[in-house]
């Protein structure tokens, strides 16, 4: 018998079409749903390996449920969505797709930022709706971002491809980090901070760190607080590291200038949620790394990780190192 392959959502056909010839492939054959818990439950009893997204939880009662299931190939680098204990308890490969979206994601990061300081969403909806009248010398005027301080929470690869573009815009570059990172320090000039120093400190706070117990609400009312007025927070890391009732709060009050979001505590975001009412705010439906280019190398690496782990073979991009194919006990 072929293995079973479950995917978890509508992928192009001709990128799945590797995997046809050799296994027993299905899909969820939507594009706009994710796949409900009742069926990715009966798909993991059958399955050898999970293609998944980041709008899949893949929690212990999934995970408990399958019979000889060998790997879980998660298509984002993020991984949160996925609990790696149970995994390890069922001898399961978790891979995920990292490098392949790193510039993606950054260009985005840096869009947001960019879109949020120079007002371009507000801007460009003020002009469809027929609003300019006249030109006038401070109409939708904005803040620079050349010269100014980035201040970067979260120096993954992510964080190096931000910093390497706002090196371009002559900024001053800040981190913070678990760990140090010298060799970047060397190469684009960052400074290591404390997080309360690049807080203060930044004209742009950028967080990109992921989420984890120790990341979860680490940015409060009280931490908004203590920005400057004029900074800009931009999260395209996770929704849960920020919360987000204390932003609202930071943000109709003044303690700062605006936010560009990427993610959020519920995706999808509800239409009515006081967040997306406030004009200096940018949402974007978690499109970090959302080129086509990039999405189709993300599935072909979790597609090459799906077949290394059905042919006895190691992963590319393993998460959980203490995996090997042979303590797999499925
Ligand atoms: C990731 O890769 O973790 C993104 O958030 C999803 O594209």
């Amino acid at each position: 018998m072929k293995p079973y392959i479950y995917i978890t959502r509508k992928l192009p056909e001709e990128a799945i079409a590797p995997l046809r010839q050799k296994y027993e492939v299905k899909m969820w054959e939507h594009d706009d749903v994710p796949v409900p818990k009742e069926i990715l439950l009966a798909e993991v009893k059958k399955a050898d390996a999970l293609l998944t997204m980041v709008s899949d939880t893949i929690d212990e009662k999934v995970l408990n449920e399958a019979d000889n299931l060998k790997i879980v190939a998660n298509c984002a680098v993020g991984y949160d969505n996925i609990d790696l204990p149970a995994a390890a308890k069922n001898g399961v490969a978790i891979c995920n797709t990292p490098d392949v979206l790193t510039d993606t994601t950054a260009d985005l990061t840096f869009a947001l930022l960019m879109a949020v300081s120079r007002r371009v969403v507000e801007a460009a909806e003020y002009t469809k709706k027929g609003q300019w009248k006249s030109w006038s010398p401070f109409l939708l005027a904005g803040q620079d971002i050349h010269h100014k301080t980035l201040g970067i929470v979260g120096m993954g690869k992510i964080g190096e491809a931000v910093a390497k573009r706002a090196a371009g815009f002559e900024m001053n570059l800040l981190y913070h980090n678990r760990t140090r990172k010298p060799e970047i320090e060397q190469k684009l000039g960052t400074v290591y901070c404390t997080f309360e120093d690049l807080i203060k400190k930044a004209d742009f706070v950028v967080c990109l760190a992921p989420l984890t117990e120790e990341t979860k609400n680490m940015f409060t009312l009280e931490v908004f607080q203590k920005m400057k007025r004029s900074a800009i927070f931009i999260n395209a890391s996770r929704g849960p590291v920020v919360n987000e009732q204390g932003l609202y709060q930071a943000l109709v009050t003044g303690e700062i200038t605006g936010a560009g979001l990427d993610v959020f505590e519920k995706e999808p975001i509800d239409a009515d949620h006081p967040l997306l009412g406030l004009l200096n705010v940018v949402a974007l439906p978690h499109i970090g790394s959302a080129s086509v280019e990039t999405r189709t190398a993300m599935m072909n690496l979790a597609i090459a990780n799906i077949e290394a782990v059905l042919d006895g073979k190691n992963p590319l991009t393993l998460v959980n190192k203490d995996w090997t194919s042979c303590t797999n006990s499925k």
